[in-house]
C-alpha cells in the first residue's frame, strides 16, 4: 500500500504527507489513544491468563514463531520414530557422552537413559550417510570415537552391555579419519595464540561497516571466516543454523532488500549472508531460543574472522514482521521449521567512508559483582 501511494504521488506530495503524519502523531487524540493502549498492555501483562488471552485474541505476533517451533518438534519426533536419523540428536547425545567422560570423578556407569538412543541414531546415520547432508565423515568419526571410548571405560551393566552389542555391529565410518581420536583431551595451556592486547585491538578495529569497495570478495576468504564461525560455542554442540551466501550481483540485490535495515546502502553490498536457524534440532519448546543464541555467537566469530582477513561486515536486524518473514521464506526457500536469525553484509571496507563511533555503555552500568540474592 505504502509503495503504491508513493508511486502515485510526486516527491513533494510524499514529503508533505509524511510531515502531516508526523504532526498528527504529536496530536492530543493520538496521545490519548497511545495512553489507552499503554493501559491495555499494563492490564494484559498483569497476570498470566490475561497475557495468554491477549496473544490468543488480540495479537498474532507470536503465531509464526509458534508454528515454526511446532513444525520443528514435529520433524524431530517423526524422525525418532521413523527410520530417518536426526543428526542434531546424534550431535547432542555424543556431546553428553563427552561431558560424562570428562566428569570428575567419572562415574563407572553413566548415560544409561540415553545410550541406546545414541547408538541407534549413530547406526541410522552411519548406515545411510547419503540420507543426511550433515553426516560428514568428521562428525561420524567423532561420534564413533566417543562411543568407542565410552564403551571402553564404562562398567558392566545390562543396559550398557546391550547398547554395546548394537554398537559393535555398526559399521565404522569411512573417509577422512586422519585427525586422530576425537575424544576428550587436555588442552596445551602453554600456548597463547592471541594476547589480550591483540584481541582488544581487533575489537576496537571491528566496527559495523556499511560502505564497501566495489570489488568481489574471494570465496576462499569467506569460507575461512565461516570455518572460524563454526568453531563457536553451541548448546550441546548441535549448531542448529546454516549460512546462505549471496555474492552474485543480481541475487544480492534481492537478498539485500530482505532486511529493512539496509535502506540507503543496500545497492553497494558485495556479499549478503543470511543466518538461518533450524528448529528441528530440538525435542522441546524450551530450546526455541537456542537458534538465536548459537547463530549470534557464530556471527560474532565470523565478524572477527572477517576483520583479520581485511574484510568488514554489518549485521542487519531481522525483526519478526509477518510480511518480511513470508517474503524471506519464499525467496530463500525456507522450510516451515527454519527462521532467519539475522543477515550480514560483507565486503572490503571503503577506505573513504566513515563508520559510526557508537560509544559503548560504561562497564559500571553493564556489570555487577555479587548483587544481593533473594531466597528462592
Ligand atoms: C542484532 C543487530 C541488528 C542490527 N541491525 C542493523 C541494521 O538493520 N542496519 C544497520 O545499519 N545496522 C545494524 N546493526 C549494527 C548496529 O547498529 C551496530 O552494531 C551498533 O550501532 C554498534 O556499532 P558497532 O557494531 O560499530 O560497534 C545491527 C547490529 C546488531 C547486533
Amino acid at each position: 500500500m505504502k509503495t503504491f501511494v508513493k508511486n502515485m504521488l510526486s516527491e513533494n506530495q510524499v514529503d508533505r504527507l509524511r510531515d502531516a503524519r508526523l504532526m498528527f502523531r504529536e496530536s492530543r487524540a493520538v496521545r490519548m489513544a497511545t495512553s489507552a493502549q499503554t493501559g491495555g498492555l499494563r492490564v494484559a501483562s498483569s497476570a498470566r491468563p490475561l497475557s495468554t488471552a491477549y496473544y490468543a485474541l488480540l495479537s498474532r505476533q507470536f503465531q509464526r514463531e509458534e508454528r515454526a517451533v511446532l513444525a520443528g518438534l514435529a520433524k524431530y519426533h517423526a524422525e525418532l520414530q521413523e527410520d530417518d536419523a536426526n543428526v542434531f540428536l546424534m550431535r547432542r547425545n555424543v556431546h553428553r557422552l563427552e561431558k560424562g567422560l570428562s566428569m570428575r570423578p567419572r562415574r563407572p556407569v553413566f548415560a544409561k537413559d540415553y545410550i541406546l538412543e545414541t547408538v541407534n541414531v549413530y547406526r541410522k546415520v552411519v548406515d545411510a550417510p547419503e540420507r543426511s547432508a550433515e553426516s560428514s565423515a568428521e562428525s561420524l568419526h567423532w561420534a564413533y570415537d566417543v562411543l568407542s571410548e565410552y564403551f571402553r571405560v564404562v562398567a558392566a551393566d545390562p543396559v550398557l552391555d546391550h547398547a554395546r552389542e548394537v554398537f559393535d555391529k555398526c559399521p565404522t565410518p569411512t573417509g577422512s579419519g586422519e585427525a586422530g581420536e576425537r575424544i576428550p583431551y587436555k588442552r596445551n595451556l602453554d600456548e597463547h595464540p592471541v594476547s589480550f592486547e591483540q584481541l582488544e585491538k581487533l575489537s576496537i578495529k571491528r566496527r559495523s561497516v556499511r560502505w564497501f569497495e566495489q570489488k568481489p570478495v574471494p570465496r576462499d576468504l569467506l569460507d575461512k571466516a565461516f570455518g572460524i564461525a563454526s568453531l563457536s560455542p553451541s548448546a550441546c554442540n548441535r549448531q542448529p543454523f546454516r549460512f546462505i551466501v549471496f555474492d552474485d550481483p543480481e541475487m544480492i540485490a534481492t537478498a539485500a532488500s530482505l532486511p529493512g535495515g539496509t535502506i540507503g546502502w543496500k545497492h553497494q553490498i558485495p556479499v549478503m549472508v543470511a543466518i538461518i536457524g533450524s528448529l528441528d534440532a530440538f525435542y522441546s519448546e524450551k530450546d526455541r531460543h537456542v537458534i538465536y543464541i548459537d547463530g549470534a555467537l557464530a556471527a560474532m566469530s565470523f565478524s572477527y574472522a572477517l576483520e583479520t582477513l581485511g574484510l568488514s561486515s554489518c549485521i542487519c536486524n531481522w525483526p519478526d514482521i509477518e510480511s518480511h518473514e513470508r517474503r524471506a521464506e519464499k525467496v530463500l526457500g525456507l522450510e516451515s521449521y527454519e527462521r532467519p536469525v539475522m543477515f550480514m553484509a560483507v565486503g572490503y571496507p571503503d577506505p573513504d567512508a566513515t563508520v559510526a563511533y557508537s560509544q559503548k555503555r560504561p562497564l559500571e552500568v553493564m556489570r555487577t559483582y555479587n548483587p544481593p540474592l533473594n531466597n528462592a
